[in-house]
């Protein structure tokens, strides 16, 4: 074994969005030719890379019918019984698409995916039928009890199954071997705005870091699973470097939430506008009991994984998810390259050291 201080200093560098940029490249093509269609698994595509996240406080039918339209895809939460989930999928489903980038289905129908608990047969078993992917939300996907039981969902349906979350190489690699079929990986782990975990537990995985092991992973095995990216994702920036690190698409809670298709109500304070936003481990989450095993049962008392609060209202997630795109294309364009795929291959990272300081300018 080496010694204590030898495990100190060969502690690996799990670099986080701060700590990294994009250089620029030379790039041949205008940004807006510039193309950002990829996949979310292994049977969607998307014309947008962007997921909204199965958070109570983001994606219910509403939302899931915008991600859609505008060409990416919600997952819908799983604080709600089955029954709820499934309604909201025939919402989505006979919403009719009025949008040529819109995700759709086989039959021309909106693509819609939804959360369960990897233990949850017969929950899969209600959703399979109707859904179009089966997303397994738990905080740590790689333990011995949780690779059983979602072996025995995965064997049980033809939907697309996207596995997390997960943080390292070792994560990936093991949990595939295992489950034999993987149509997509979420990956990141305690990065995420409203997240406590790594605070309370000293456990993670900053997105950026884990976004390369797992793509790292998927190469070696030499498969095409695609990659999702969550947690701490805030700006086209940093959607744009994990595509360089490997992902396919971005999920987002943050970059979402205060808009009209959430669930919830518009809050004035002082006379600004405010929306709920919390993370599905904060004890308001928590209360409905149908997400308590997202975290690991220690047996005792649970204590909180996430925090709530207000945001400030932003208006239309459609306006939202244009803006994003087009910053998107400008920061692909930056780093030379002229697609999601080209990222991933050519644009090259650096490592921050520091920053130039802003101009304090009175506004
Ligand atoms: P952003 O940064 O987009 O992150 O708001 C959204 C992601 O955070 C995760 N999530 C949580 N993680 N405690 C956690 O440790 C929580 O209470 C919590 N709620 C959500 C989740 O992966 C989501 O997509």
């Amino acid at each position: 074994m080496d010694s204590f201080t030898e495990k100190l200093e060969r502690a690996v560098f799990a670099f986080n969005f701060d700590d990294l940029m994009l250089l620029p490249g030379f790039s041949e093509i205008r940004s807006s030719d510039i193309r950002i269609e990829t996949r979310f698994s292994a049977h969607i595509s998307l014309k947008t890379p962007l997921v909204s996240s199965p958070m109570d406080t983001v994606t219910e039918a509403k939302m899931a019918i915008a991600m859609a339209e505008n060409g990416g895809i919600g997952v819908l939460h799983r604080n709600m019984t089955p029954e709820e989930q499934l309604r909201m999928v025939r919402e989505v489903k006979e919403h009719e698409p009025s949008s040529k980038n819109a995700t759709v289905d086989k039959d021309g129908r909106l693509a819609v995916a939804t959360a369960l608990a990897p233990t949850d047969l017969d929950r899969a078993k209600v959703l399979s039928k109707e859904a179009d992917a089966l997303l397994f939300d738990v905080a740590h996907f790689h333990t011995k009890s949780i690779l059983e039981s979602a072996k025995k969902i995965i064997d049980s349906t033809d939907k697309d199954v996207i596995i997390g979350s997960m943080g390292t190489k070792e994560d990936v690699m093991h949990s595939v071997k295992t489950l034999g079929r993987v149509d997509g990986l979420r990956v990141g782990i305690g990065g995420g705005s409203i997240c406590i975990t790594t605070d309370v537990t000293k456990a993670g995985s900053p997105t950026p870091f884990a976004v390369s092991q797992a793509a790292d992973a998927v190469a070696e095995l030499d498969s095409k699973i695609p990659i999702i990216a969550d947690g701490g994702i805030r700006t086209a920036g940093d959607i744009a470097l994990v595509f360089a690190l490997g992902a396919d698409s971005a999920m987002l809670g943050f970059g979402l939430a205060g808009t009209d298709e959430c669930p919830g109500e518009i809050t004035t304070l002082d006379g600004k506008q405010y929306m709920e936003y919390r993370g599905m481990g904060s004890k308001g989450a928590r209360e409905k009991r149908l997400v308590n095993d997202r975290y690991a049962d220690t047996g005792g008392k649970k204590f909180d994984e996430g925090i709530e609060g207000l945001i400030p209202y932003k208006g239309s997630v459609a306006d939202v998810i244009n803006v994003m795109n087009s910053a998107v294309r400008a920061s692909i364009s930056y780093a030379g390259a002229g697609s999601i795929q080209e990222m991933a291959q050519n644009a090259r990272i650096a490592r921050v050291t520091g920053r130039t300081a802003k101009a304090e300018i009175k506004r």
